[in-house]
């Protein structure tokens, strides 16, 4: 099957920073045809490649509700990062994909919904959040709590804004640390619980983030009713092939690239054990 393996060519058509070293592309296809053909998950990821330089995982960080296009959230770290952010609009790329399982979207369909992210896991999530406002009338209330290290670490600060807006929106924001002017909350994104009112019987939580946000947001919802099957999250390894095929991200039985990400809290229970 190659064109498991084989990248197709995208056009960088906008970029936005977001913080000093976080980025959103917004990409297109060359081929018309493929774009109108391409279809995704919340919660899926793509393959991208510089040319000449390499190939990384990156979320889909855009809503499958909102086609002609997609988007990335990149954090600027090593080789491949680097020489992305030194191309500019109108420049091509490598894309491969979607790759992995994604967020069940018809699953959460009738369920009040909790977003809970850290740092560079709000993208994923943002994807899933524009795709239930867009048929805002099939979900129940939102509720939406976001953590960086500092103010400045903060990503789609204006989109936190607008979600805030929304009718049956509620969106908490906090830091590690504050700055001068920031007048929100201080402390781990977990602090952010006694603010808002959780309804675990009829909620779905859905956590991105740093591992170690991972694992207190996880212990605290749990302890505060919800079902381990309500809790959802994404595992991360480094990956390479993206389909299965090269044994970078295997846990027990399963290639996280391609069986997953995404597990609810159950799952990745069973696979531990
Ligand atoms: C499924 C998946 C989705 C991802 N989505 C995003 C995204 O939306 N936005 C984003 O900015 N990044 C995302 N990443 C991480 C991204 O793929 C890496 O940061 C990328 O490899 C960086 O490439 P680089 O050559 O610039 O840096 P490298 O030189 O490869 O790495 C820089 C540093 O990051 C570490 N690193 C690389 N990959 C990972 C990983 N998977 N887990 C933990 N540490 C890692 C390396 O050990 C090194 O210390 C995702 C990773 C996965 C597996
Ligand atoms: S990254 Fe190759 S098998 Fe998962």
């Amino acid at each position: 099957m190659p064109e498991l393996l084989l990248p197709s060519v995208a056009t960088i058509l906008t970029q936005r920073d977001e913080t000093p070293d976080v980025r959103t592309y917004a990409l297109r296809f060359r081929d018309f045809a493929e774009q109108g053909r391409f279809s995704y998950r919340p919660g899926q990821f793509l393959e991208l490649s510089v040319f000449g330089t390499g190939e990384a995982p990156f979320c889909l960080a855009s809503s499958p509700t909102r086609p002609g296009g997609v988007e990335v959230t990149v954090r600027k770290c090593g080789r491949l990062t680097d020489a992305l952010f030194a191309l500019a609009p109108g420049a091509e790329l490598g894309l491969r994909g979607p790759c992995g399982n994604g967020f069940d979207v018809d699953a959460a369909r009738g369920h009040d919904l909790v977003f809970v992210a850290g740092g560079i896991g709000l993208p994923p999530l943002r994807s899933l959040i524009w795709n239930v406002l867009d048929e805002r009338d099939q979900f129940g209330d939102i509720t939406i709590l976001y953590g960086a290290r500092t103010p400045a670490d903060l990503v789609y600060k204006d989109e936190l804004r607008e979600w805030e807006r929304r009718d049956h929106v509620t969106v908490r924001v906090t830091v590690d640390r504050g700055a001068p002017g920031w007048e929100g909350s201080v402390g781990m994104v977990p602090t952010l619980f006694d603010q808002v009112d959780l309804r675990p019987d009829t909620s779905l939580a859905y956590v991105c983030g740093p591992p170690i946000m991972i694992k207190f947001v996880v212990k605290d919802l749990l302890a505060r009713g919800f079902a381990a099957e309500h809790v959802i999250s994404t595992l991360e390894r480094m990956m390479q092939c993206g389909v299965g095929k090269c044994n970078h991200c295997c846990v027990g039985h399963h290639y996280l690239c391609r069986d997953g990400p995404v597990y609810n809290v159950r799952e990745i229970e069973e696979m531990w054990e």
